[in-house]
């Protein structure tokens, strides 16, 4: 146990699917998972292992935000020999062409978050994905004809942002979309040496001011999970 997870040692599988909504997670484990047992429900950020095509496979809620999600990260991989972390999240567009429920795969992730400035004084380092998952993740898109974007997305602090078009400027250098946790996870991921890919199911355009309820996301929410698990 440790102190925001309740699962014993070996209850938690090495590889780790990341909802931020816990409820996500209990969707994820019902609706994809052989034989899921939950393991956690400290907070209510609720975790369950189950297999997926006899494989271990776990998924884990992180709450929103790099503060929240660094927690649970932490802990999975220094109290539960968590080896591979693959958020399954959602996003803010930025550009025309990345549309309502489209897929975008983190290649890498900018950040107006100050995680790493104090980390590395006068420089920036850059949060990257795992090459092999994000390979295998575009890889599977590609064959099973899943329309997906992969690049840049920015890692910001807040969900309302003061300047409603500050996201131009990002967009013109590239930034697909929008998010609160990966710039976290991928710097997490490389003090540990561990691996980790964000897949993100576009919720809302910044560019044509669209968003979807939760029940809307669900088919591509569903295409990105299976994304998430064919690469395990
Ligand atoms: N997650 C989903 N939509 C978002 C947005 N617009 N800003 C930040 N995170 C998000």
């Amino acid at each position: 146990m440790s102190i925001h997870i309740e699962a014993e040692k070996g209850e938690i599988a090495e590889t780790v699917l990341l909802p931020g909504d816990p409820l996500r997670a209990k969707w994820i484990a019902d609706h994809f998972l052989e034989n899921p047992k939950q393991y956690n429900n400290i907070r209510g950020m609720l975790g369950f292992t189950g297999t997926y095509n006899g494989k271990k496979v776990s998924v884990q809620g992180t709450g929103m935000g790099i503060p929240s999600t660094l927690i649970y990260c932490h802990e999975l991989i220094n109290e539960y020999g968590v080896k591979n972390l693959i958020r399954v999240g959602s996003a803010g567009s930025y550009m025309k062409k990345v549309k309502i429920n489209d897929i975008v795969v983190a290649m890498a992730a900018s950040s107006t978050s100050g995680i790493n400035a104090a980390r590395f004084p006068g420089a920036n380092f850059a949060p990257t994905a795992n090459f092999q998952l994000f390979t295998k993740a575009v890889n599977f898109a590609a064959r099973e004809k899943i329309n997906i974007h992969a690049g840049n997305i920015l890692t910001s602090d807040a969900f309302y942002e003061d300047d409603a078009e500050d996201y131009k400027k990002w967009a013109k250098f590239g930034i697909l979309c929008v998010e609160m946790e990966t710039a976290g996870l991928y710097t997490v991921a490389a003090q540990y040496g561990v691996s980790a890919l964000s897949l993100l199911t576009v919720s809302d355009s910044m560019v044509t001011g669209e968003s979807l309820s939760s029940e809307e996301r669900e088919k591509a929410f569903s295409e990105m999970i299976k994304i998430a698990l064919n690469i395990l």
